[in-house]
C-alpha cells in the first residue's frame, strides 16, 4: 500500500470536485431523470438483495468511488487477509475469522499450524459437545458468560434464530453489574445448568468476576466449559482440559462468533443450523472475493460510507432491521464497526487529518419510527440509514412501513401552508432484503457488514483489528475499585473523580 495520505490522492481530490456538483442535487430529481434507477443500482447475491438507488450519487459518483477503492488497493489487502498475512499490524497477527467458515486455502499455516485442520477439529468438538448437551435432557439452561464479541455475537445470533432454537434455554450474562447474574442464579438449578465462559484472553474483569460468582454458586467445576485462547488460565480457573474449546490469536474477539464462541448457538439451534450460518458467511466471502467492485455488496456499502463520512461530513449511520428477531443486530454492529474503525491513528502511526468510523446506532423497525425517526426526517443532521427487511409475505405491513420510511426520507414532503410539516428529504438509505431470516442468510448478512468494515479500514489506512482504546479504561478501573473498596485513597485524581468517589463512599459509610 503506498504511503500516500488519503486526502492527497488524485482520486480523493476528484471526488472533492465531484461533490460540488452532486451535493446540491436532490434524489427526487435523480429518480425523475432516471426512472430505471433501481435497475442500475441494485445487486442480488445468494438470497440477498441490496438496493443502493436511494443515495446522493450518480453513475459518475460510483465510478470515482470505485477508483478510490482501487487505488487504496482493496483487492491486494483482501488477498492479504484471506492469505493469513499479519494485517493486524500493531499486534502482528493474521485476521482469519474467514477461515472459521472455510474460506481459506487448505494448505494455509499460521504459526506453524495448519489453519483448516484447526478449524475442522474445533468444529468437530463443537458438534460433538452440542449434540451431547442437546441429547442430555437434564440440561435445560445454558449461561453464556462473556462480554463484547464474547457475548453479543452469540446473543445476536441466538436472538435472530429464535424460531430455530429447540435446545436448552440460553441466558447471556456480560455486565459486571450484580443485576446481570444474581437474579438468574436464584432461578437456576445446578443439575440442569451448563456455564460457558467465553473469553479470548481469559483476563476480562467482568467475565472473570461473573465466572467466579458462578463457580462459587455451583460449588464445583463439572458444569463449566471455556472458550478461550488462554488455555492455561482456563485450567487454572478449574475448567477441565477436555471442556476447553481453544481459540487462536488470529480470531478477533469481536468477530469470533464463527468458531467455538458460537457454541451457545450450536447448542440452542443445533450444529446443523450453526453450519448453515457458517455456509452463509462463506457465500458472502466468495461474493466479496469475486464480484467486480461496482457489483460487490461490501465494497458498495463501504464506499458509500466513505462518500458520506469524508465528503458530506455525515457523522453517524443508523441500522434499522425491520425484523423483531434482529433486534440485537445494531448492538452487534456497533461493536464491530466502532471498535474496528473508531480510530485516529494511521497504520503507520500518524495522526489522521480526515474522519474515520461514524457513530453507529439503530433499532428495530417499526419501533424506531416511534423513537428517533423524527430526527431522521426533520433533524438538522442527515444520518444515512440501512433498512434490513425479511421477505415474509405474512409481514406486509412491517415491510410496507420500511419502504414508506425509505421513500419519505428520499423524496421528502413539502407543505406551503404549514412549514412544520415540511420534510426536506434527500436523506439517503440502503435497503437490504433477505429471502428468509434463516441461518444461511443471517450468516451472509453479518459477513457483509464485516467485509464493509474491512474495506473502510483499508481506505482510511487504519488497523481495524486492534482495540487499544478499550485497554486503558480497564486498567484505570482497577485503581478506582481499590480506592472505593478501601478506606484510603490511591492514585492522584482530578477533583471530579475525587469528588465522585467521596460521594459514593459517603453513601457506603
Ligand atoms: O471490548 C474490548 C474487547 O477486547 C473486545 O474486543 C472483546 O470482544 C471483549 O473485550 C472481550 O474480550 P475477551 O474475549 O478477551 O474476554
Amino acid at each position: 500500500m503506498s504511503n500516500e495520505i488519503l486526502t492527497d490522492r488524485p482520486e480523493f481530490r476528484a471526488l472533492q470536485e465531484h461533490y460540488k456538483n452532486v451535493s446540491p442535487l436532490h434524489m427526487r430529481d435523480l429518480f425523475a431523470k432516471e426512472p430505471a434507477r433501481f435497475d442500475r443500482f441494485h445487486v442480488k447475491n445468494g438470497g440477498i438483495l441490496l438496493d443502493f438507488s436511494k443515495h446522493r450519487a450518480t453513475e459518475k459518483t460510483f465510478e470515482l468511488l470505485m477508483s478510490l477503492a482501487k487505488v487504496c488497493n482493496i483487492e491486494d489487502w483482501r488477498g492479504k487477509m484471506f492469505a493469513g498475512q499479519p494485517i493486524n499490524n500493531t499486534e502482528n497477527r493474521a485476521v482469519l475469522h474467514v477461515a472459521l467458515r472455510g474460506s481459506v486455502d487448505k494448505n494455509l499455516s499460521v504459526d506453524g499450524e495448519n489453519v483448516s485442520k484447526f478449524v475442522d477439529d474445533i468444529l468437530k468438538k463443537v458438534k460433538l459437545f452440542s449434540d451431547k448437551i442437546r441429547a442430555d435432557k437434564k440440561i435445560t439452561d445454558i449461561v453464556n458468560i462473556g462480554i463484547g464479541g464474547s457475548g453479543i455475537g452469540a446473543y445476536t445470533v441466538c436472538k435472530a434464530l429464535a424460531s430455530y432454537n429447540d435446545g436448552p434455554t440460553v441466558h447471556f450474562v456480560s455486565n459486571i453489574d450484580n443485576a446481570a447474574l444474581d437474579p438468574l442464579l436464584k432461578k437456576l438449578k445446578l443439575e440442569n445448568t451448563l456455564f460457558i465462559i467465553v473469553s479470548k484472553t481469559f483476563t476480562t474483569l467482568e467475565t472473570l468476576s461473573n465466572a467466579e460468582k458462578a463457580k462459587t454458586w455451583a460449588g464445583s467445576n463439572t458444569n463449566f466449559v471455556a472458550v478461550t485462547e488462554n488455555v492455561e488460565q482456563a485450567k487454572n480457573f478449574g475448567v477441565r482440559p477436555e471442556n476447553i474449546f481453544p481459540m487462536r490469536k488470529w480470531i478477533g474477539g469481536r468477530i469470533s462468533i464463527w468458531g467455538a464462541a458460537g457454541l451457545a448457538v450450536a447448542i440452542a439451534a443445533g450444529f446443523d443450523n450453526f453450519q448453515k450460518f457458517l455456509n452463509g458467511a462463506k457465500e458472502m466471502d466468495t461474493h466479496f472475493r469475486t464480484a467486480p467492485l461496482d457489483k460487490n455488496m461490501p465494497v458498495i456499502l463501504a464506499m458509500l460510507g466513505v462518500w458520506y463520512r469524508n465528503f458530506f461530513d455525515f457523522r453517524a449511520h443508523t441500522l434499522n432491521p425491520y425484523a423483531n428477531d434482529l433486534q440485537l443486530l445494531p448492538t452487534w454492529l456497533q461493536q464491530i464497526d466502532m471498535e474496528s474503525n473508531g480510530k485516529n491513528i494511521s497504520r503507520g502511526g500518524d495522526t489522521l487529518n480526515y474522519s474515520t468510523g461514524p457513530t453507529i446506532f439503530g433499532g428495530t423497525g417499526t419501533d424506531t419510527q416511534h423513537a428517533f425517526f423524527q430526527s431522521l426526517h426533520q433533524g438538522t443532521d442527515i444520518i444515512p440509514c440501512d433498512f434490513i427487511l425479511v421477505n415474509d409475505p405474512a409481514n406486509i405491513p412491517l415491510n410496507a412501513n420500511a419502504l414508506a420510511q425509505a421513500k419519505t426520507l428520499m423524496k421528502g414532503f413539502s407543505s406551503k401552508t404549514e412549514p412544520h410539516r415540511n420534510h426536506p428529504g434527500n436523506r439517503p438509505s440502503s435497503t437490504i432484503i433477505l429471502d428468509k431470516l434463516d441461518p444461511f442468510h443471517l450468516g451472509q448478512l453479518m459477513a457483509l457488514y464485516e467485509h464493509k468494515i474491512f474495506v473502510q479500514g483499508i481506505v482510511w489506512n487504519i488497523n481495524s483489528y486492534d482495540q487499544w482504546g478499550v485497554e486503558l479504561g480497564k486498567i484505570l478501573s482497577k485503581d478506582i475499585t481499590q480506592a472505593l473498596e478501601s478506606k484510603r485513597e490511591v492514585g492522584d485524581y482530578d477533583s471530579s473523580t475525587l469528588g465522585l468517589m467521596h460521594h459514593l463512599k459517603s453513601r457506603a459509610s
